[in-house]
């Protein structure tokens, strides 16, 4: 596996093909992966502008307009990129911003989709400036010019696409350059996942892997999942685990809350590094406000870590808030770490 966190696929038969794939398109996740729109669980308002888009699309013999996809690791946007292809009938080509470094890269693999392929660009806003340049032409005329010599002899020759569908995923839409944005006919952020949904997810995910979990299991594993249902599915496997070891298979809310336990997360679903962050910013900063520079620096951690992947659903929460002058600690985060009330 390289350390880019991306390995080689393998298909069925084991060959190893060229495509990189993200860990999370390992195929025992694939399975847990909803295929189709009406598959997806949550994010309802979503679905529905994506399936009334799909369908006229198809109506009217179009190629859907180019989508943008913001959230939270895990939420399902590379699984709505697939629905996307599956949904257009289309086949999936998948990259990377940061693996693209090179216009030539982009352009290969832009001459190869045909018409209703979904070109799906992950971490879309860590593109380069001269590759995103290079796509501006490419989604709003389905054209890249190539520039053949140098000076006097210079010409350049358009070259023609098929009408692909650009779906592109970020984490952080504010670094996306604003002509970019403005390029996707469609933009949707998703959303944590409410209980009620992870549940759905979890039921789903536990009969796919046949398991036997009661209403009272799935209901808290759901709600330690952390609104996420890369978690939920995570901590499914981690809950089965225990169960298969330390009972009889069967899952119910006593074999969660002991395997969850062991997996350091706790009855709100924070992680043992959400707790050292607000834990940091509660004794350290005696609650803020603090920069985030200064809460990574404490913690040894990366700053965009933090912002990608803690602090969002601490700030869906209310356990901390963004203040012009840094983090602040809500009294339910000084309630929940048992610092009583805040002075
Ligand atoms: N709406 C959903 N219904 C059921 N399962 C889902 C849904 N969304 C996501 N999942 C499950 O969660 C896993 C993670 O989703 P996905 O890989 O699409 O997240 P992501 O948003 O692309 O994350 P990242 O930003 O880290 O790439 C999937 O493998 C899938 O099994
Ligand atoms: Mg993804």
């Amino acid at each position: 596996m390289s350390d880019n966190g991306f390995k080689f696929s393998t298909d069925r038969q084991g060959i190893v093909s060229n495509a990189c794939l993200p860990l999370d398109n390992e195929p025992d996740i694939i399975s847990l992966r909803p295929e189709t729109l009406s598959e997806y669980i949550g994010q309802r308002e979503t679905t529905e502008t994506l399936q009334i888009a799909i369908e006229a699309a198809k109506q009217r013999g179009d190629a859907l307009d180019h989508v943008l996809l913001h959230g939270p690791p895990g939420l399902g946007k590379t699984t709505l990129a697939h629905i996307l292809a599956n949904e257009m009938g289309g086949k999936l080509v998948v990259t990377s911003g940061p693996a693209l470094e090179k216009g030539g890269d982009l352009i290969g693999m832009l001459t190869h989709l045909g018409a209703g392929d979904v070109f799906f660009i992950d971490e879309i806003h860590r593109l380069p400036k001269n590759v995103e340049e290079l796509l501006y032409p490419a989604m709003e005329d389905f054209s890249i010019d190539f520039v053949f010599d140098k000076g006097l002899n210079a010409r350049s020759h358009r070259f023609r696409l098929k009408q692909y569908v650009l779906v592109g995923a970020t984490t952080r839409v504010g670094l996306l350059s604003s002509p970019l944005r403005h390029r996707f006919g469609i933009f949707r952020s998703l959303e944590f996942y409410d209980v009620d949904d992870l549940e759905t997810i979890v039921r789903r995910s536990a009969a796919l892997l046949q398991l036997t979990i009661d209403s009272e299991g799935a209901r808290e594993l759901a709600t330690r999942s952390r609104g996420t249902p890369r978690i939920a599915n995570r901590l499914l496997k981690r809950v089965r685990d225990y169960a298969q070891i330390r009972g009889d298979g069967r899952i119910d809310k006593q074999a969660v809350t002991d395997a969850l336990v062991l997996e350091g997360v706790d009855a709100l679903g924070l992680t043992p590094l959400d707790r050292r962050y607000l834990q940091t910013v509660i004794s350290y900063y005696h609650g803020g406000p603090v920069g985030i520079e200064a809460v990574a620096a404490t913690l040894q951690e990366e700053t965009d870590t933090l912002v990608d992947v803690v602090e969002p659903y601490l700030l869906k929460t209310g356990l901390i808030m963004r203040t012009s002058s840094g983090r602040k600690a809500s009294e339910a985060a000084f309630a929940h770490l048992g610092f009583g009330r805040k002075s």
